[in-house]
């Protein structure tokens, strides 16, 4: 009897940083028989240190460099898709991607765009959401997973990890706390969302 081969989807992740979600979610994607493998890595700063780890690891990389589209987030936008479209994911996980995309853009990837945002969704949509957990009293903190919709930080959320909050905590301290528990849970939606399985999972 011949077993099927299924070839694994082709996954971009977007950084705009230090990489290490991108790096967690690449290296989980070196696992035997894991659905997805990473087919670029692409930057919207050309000195995100993630870029380079993302090239020790062999993965393509690219830079569309917001600041070279003078405010144009169409056509920063336009750039990015010709770009990562050359690649032809079947998934893209943003992993600190620090730029707002436009309906225009999350339409065209409509479906297959993941994101992980720092902080137990819905609360603390946007920036600073250590800091803000932490000025209002918050018993814990963490991350969620969700797909990408045209509402910010606002789609389906397919995965939640928690922390405490520690008296004395910086969000310094936090960020650190929660970063850990973001680099397991992302690899674990990932996968799931691969094979689409998209019920909430949470650590
Ligand atoms: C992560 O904490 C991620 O949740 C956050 O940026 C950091 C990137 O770190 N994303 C956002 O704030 C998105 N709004 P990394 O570059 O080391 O993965």
């Amino acid at each position: 009897m011949t077993s099927k081969v299924v070839s694994p989807k082709k996954v971009a992740i977007l950084i705009s940083g230090g990489g290490s979600n991108m790096v967690s979610l690449a290296t989980s994607m070196t696992e035997d028989g894991h659905p997805g493998r990473p087919c670029l890595v692409l930057s919207n700063v050309p000195s995100a240190g993630g870029l380079a780890k993302a090239s020790d690891m062999g993965i393509a990389t690219e830079v569309v460099d917001h600041r070279d589209f003078k405010g144009d987030r169409e056509a920063f936008e336009q750039k990015l898709i010709s770009v990562i479209d050359h690649y032809e994911p079947d998934a893209i996980a943003m992993a600190g991607f620090m730029r707002i995309l436009t309906p225009t853009f999350i339409s065209h990837y409509a479906g297959k765009m993941l994101n992980i945002h720092p902080s137990l969704l819905p609360k603390y949509k946007g920036l600073h959401t250590h800091q803000r957990a932490i000025e209002a009293g918050d018993a814990e903190a963490g991350c969620s997973v969700h797909e990408v919709t045209a509402e910010l930080d606002g789609g389906p959320i397919l995965g939640q990890a928690r922390v405490p909050i520690m008296a004395g905590d910086t969000a310094d301290d936090l960020a650190a706390r929660v970063l850990v528990k973001e680099h397991l849970l992302y690899p674990l939606v990932l996968k799931r969302f691969l094979l689409s399985e998209k019920d909430l999972i949470t650590l």
